[in-house]
């Protein structure tokens, strides 16, 4: 008899678009780990404005308990515009700032790739987009997000935060970027602001410390202004991309144009107790409800999820190829072009499901 092997996730949908993404995502899992030999189980709890329209806090207790106990954690999206008056403290985001935390997932993983399919329409000329396969490798657990002190005193007139890293949160991460790019072209592109930032000083000697171990990857170091820059400019150029926290977030945001949309774009936060999955965009509250949302890259960080918490590349392989065949003929509204047909949010989580059905 075939031993089914059993895993156990918490869904976080979150808020505006989150709960069609993760719907969609949902039936991808099952389908994809059965035909593997695993039975996945689910939990689902609140987070985000989700979580605070009872008047809760946007990361409650049980959630929290919740994540802890689980092999890995799927999130949609959180943030809602009923929030926006609200210290960033008591919005929605802060929510996900302290689950990542408490989960300690200190290394956001943002790999970009373009299919032919879309090549034609990213913001970057299609040969390159096409030739495009980086992965960006986020600080996600410290730096200006999380230093102290921080503040705001309306009154007086000033805002502060603090960015500061120790040398083990460099090394960690730098040691995760090292390691990737070694199964992948050999080259660490580090992004900083040595120029001006003494946090980036240390950051460069950190980074080159631990590149002195891996003599077989090959290291450069890029100012984050010229980064942002080359990214768009030369994105083939790039391999590996290890940066901080908020030069990732904003850095991956640029990347993601060179997919065409920002709704192609998955990520993995691994190195904590359990990962983390979920896409890079946002819960778009514009397009929340109508069924127009793109799947797509909350399927492609379920794919990220089996690689990563469950070992099992070869169903993430799947899930990039079902993707890759859907979107020859099926778009959803952000990637529509000419000839093909347009669906909404869930008809798309089919039709990658039929496209899975011919894998
Ligand atoms: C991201 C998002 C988050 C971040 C927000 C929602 C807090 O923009 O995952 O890129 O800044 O990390
Ligand atoms: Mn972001």
């Amino acid at each position: 008899m075939i031993k089914v092997k059993k895993r156990k996730i918490l869904l976080l949908p979150g808020d505006g678009v989150g709960p069609e993404v993760t719907r969609a995502a949902l039936d991808v899992l099952s389908v994809v780990t059965e035909r593997k030999g695993y039975r996945v189980f689910w939990e689902q709890w609140p987070i985000g404005w989700a979580a605070m329209v009872d008047g809760g806090e946007p990361l409650p207790e049980e959630t929290l308990k919740a994540c802890l106990a689980v092999d890995a954690v799927l999130l949609g999206a959180v943030g809602d515009p009923r929030a926006d008056g609200l210290p960033p403290s008591e919005r929605p985001v802060a929510g996900l700032l302290q689950l990542r935390r408490h989960l300690g997932c200190f290394a956001n993983l943002r790999p970009v790739r373009v299919s032919d399919g879309l090549a034609r329409y990213s913001a970057v000329k299609p040969e390159q987009a096409r030739q495009t396969d980086l992965m960006i490798v986020r600080e996600l657990a410290g730096g200006l997000y999380y230093g102290e002190p921080r503040g705001l005193d309306e009154e007086v007139g000033r805002g502060w935060n603090t960015l500061s890293y120790e040398r083990k949160e460099i090394r960690r991460i730098a040691t995760i970027a090292f390691d990737l790019a070694r199964d992948r072209r050999g080259k660490v592109t580090s992004i900083d602001k040595a120029n001006v930032l003494e946090v980036s000083r240390l950051w460069r000697i950190v980074v080159e410390e631990v590149a002195r171990e891996y003599a077989d990857v090959e290291l450069e170091h890029m100012l984050v202004d010229r980064a942002a820059m080359e990214i768009i400019l030369c994105p083939e150029n790039f391999d590996t991309v290890l940066t901080d926290n908020l030069f990732g977030d904003i850095l991956s945001d640029a990347a993601a144009m060179i997919t065409g949309s920002i709704g192609m774009l998955p990520s993995a936060s691994i190195g904590g107790s359990n990962g983390m999955y979920e896409p890079v965009h946002g819960s778009a509250p514009d397009i929340a409800g109508r069924d127009e949302a793109n799947p797509l890259a909350m399927i492609l960080s379920v794919g990220m999820m089996l690689r990563y918490s469950f070992d099992l590349g070869q169903a993430d392989d799947l899930i990039q190829q079902a993707v890759v065949k859907t979107i020859e003929t099926y778009r959803t509204g952000d990637i529509m072009s000419e000839g093909k047909t347009q669906v909404g949010c869930s008809e798309m989580g089919e039709q990658v499901l039929a496209s899975l059905e011919m894998l």
